[in-house]
């Protein structure tokens, strides 16, 4: 039996965990094929959201994921949306998807033995995409992006499959939070063939699609043209994206002290030039050379940002531990060590709930 000597870290909004045991949750996707017919599910307009107290945990995990700065100060840390990364509200394939999301949870994950429900993924981008300290299991933010998450899925699953008049089945706030891929997702009984538990993590769109090695080594400094060129008019010189008179970022920083943090998936090379590549620049995806979108990834990568929350004052000893990935934390670039200069994280942002 694994006997638990460490400290635990009590939030002020009931979460609960052991220090250390931080959501290790940016774990790489697996790489799914793209389609070639393009048969991506299709959620339901948003209008068809049911009125009710159902409908409105739904029409609030809308509206948390596109103006997520709504829980600035309380969760989020930096000046990102969720939106930001998972695009069209979550809907867009091949941007990280959350109906693709929602059937792939609760998964397995290897390294610690463990079963993450899909509460726990959204916890972890929140600890790290959103720079700040994840609501509780059971909160009614969590309930919210869960419920949102949940319709678009069974939404889009009853519409394929010419179910369009079923309406999506209510379900507790327990079952929401555990996610698709568990005997508790209400699939109608002719569909259970068709959507083996085991497969429902492999929903065509799902994640990022995997782009091909570059041919040459991905390079900062060819990286920075690309910027100039492609990027800087919306992101900005320094990467610090553009405000509007309102104070929103109506594009997102991209590194600096309102970006996401270090132990962010998209702070992963190989994670952003996925992204880049099938989504930007924006309106005009796939415009990049693939080598194109691999220099721009570590150029981007490759600046300081918001410190990884498990780091405990040495980035060396952080970096072998965390980072055994394609990315730059402590690692040297123009004499400065990544990491060593970083902003605050999460936890020393927000100080209480
Ligand atoms: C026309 C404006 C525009 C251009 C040009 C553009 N982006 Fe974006 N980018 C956006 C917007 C807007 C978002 C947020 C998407 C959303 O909320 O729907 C975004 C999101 C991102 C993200 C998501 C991560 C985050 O921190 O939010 C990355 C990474 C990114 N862009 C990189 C790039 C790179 C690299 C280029 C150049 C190849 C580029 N973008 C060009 C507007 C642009
Ligand atoms: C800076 C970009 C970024 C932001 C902002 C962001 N995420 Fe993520 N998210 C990612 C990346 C990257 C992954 C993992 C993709 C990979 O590693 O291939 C991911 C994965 C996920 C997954 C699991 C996807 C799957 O298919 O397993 C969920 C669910 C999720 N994010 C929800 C959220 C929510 C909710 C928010 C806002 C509170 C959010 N994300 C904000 C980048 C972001």
């Amino acid at each position: 039996m694994k006997i638990l000597l460490l400290i635990t870290a009590t939030l002020a909004s009931g979460i609960a965990y052991a220090e250390g045991e931080l959501p290790d949750r940016q774990t790489e996707l697996p790489a799914v094929e793209k389609p070639q017919d393009n048969k991506y599910l299709v959620p339901r307009d948003l209008v068809d959201i049911p009125d009710g107290e159902f409908g409105d945990k739904v029409k609030l995990g809308y509206s948390l994921f596109v103006d997520s700065q709504q829980m600035r100060g309380t969760f989020v840390g930096n000046e990102q949306n969720c939106v930001n990364c998972h695009m069209q509200a979550g809907m867009k394939p091949n941007a990280a998807p959350l109906w693709g999301a929602y059937m792939a949870y609760p998964a397995y994950r290897s390294k610690n033995d463990k079963v993450n429900s899909y509460a726990e993924r959204i916890q972890g981008c929140f600890t790290y995409s959103m720079n700040g300290l994840p609501p509780a299991e059971g909160s009614k933010e969590m309930v919210a992006l869960t419920a949102y998450s949940y319709w678009l899925a069974m939404g889009g699953i009853l519409d394929k499959n010419g179910m369009q008049d079923t309406p999506v089945p209510e379900i507790s706030d327990a079952d929401l939070q555990v996610g698709g891929k568990a005997e508790s997702f209400p699939l109608p009984e002719e569909l259970l063939s068709k959507y083996p538990i085991d497969d429902r993590s492999k929903l065509a769109g799902r994640g990022y699609p995997k782009i091909d090695n570059p041919e040459q080594e991905p390079s900062i400094a060819r990286g920075e043209k690309v910027f100039q060129t492609s990027c800087q008019t919306c992101h900005g010189q320094n990467g610090e994206g553009i405000k509007g008179s309102d104070g929103r970022s109506y594009f997102p920083p991209l590194w600096g002290e309102n970006a996401y943090n270090w132990g962010a998936g998209m702070h992963r090379v190989n994670t952003a030039a996925y992204f880049i590549y099938e989504n930007m620049p924006l309106g005009k995806s796939q415009q990049l050379s693939i080598q194109e979108a691999w220099d721009v990834a570590a150029f981007v990568n490759s600046h300081e940002r918001p410190q990884d929350p498990r780091y405990k004052g040495d980035v060396a000893g952080n970096a072998k531990r965390y980072h055994n990935h394609q990315g730059y934390y402590g690692k040297e670039v123009d004499g400065h060590v990544l990491g060593t200069k970083a902003y605050p994280s999460g936890k020393e942002v927000i100080h209480e709930h």
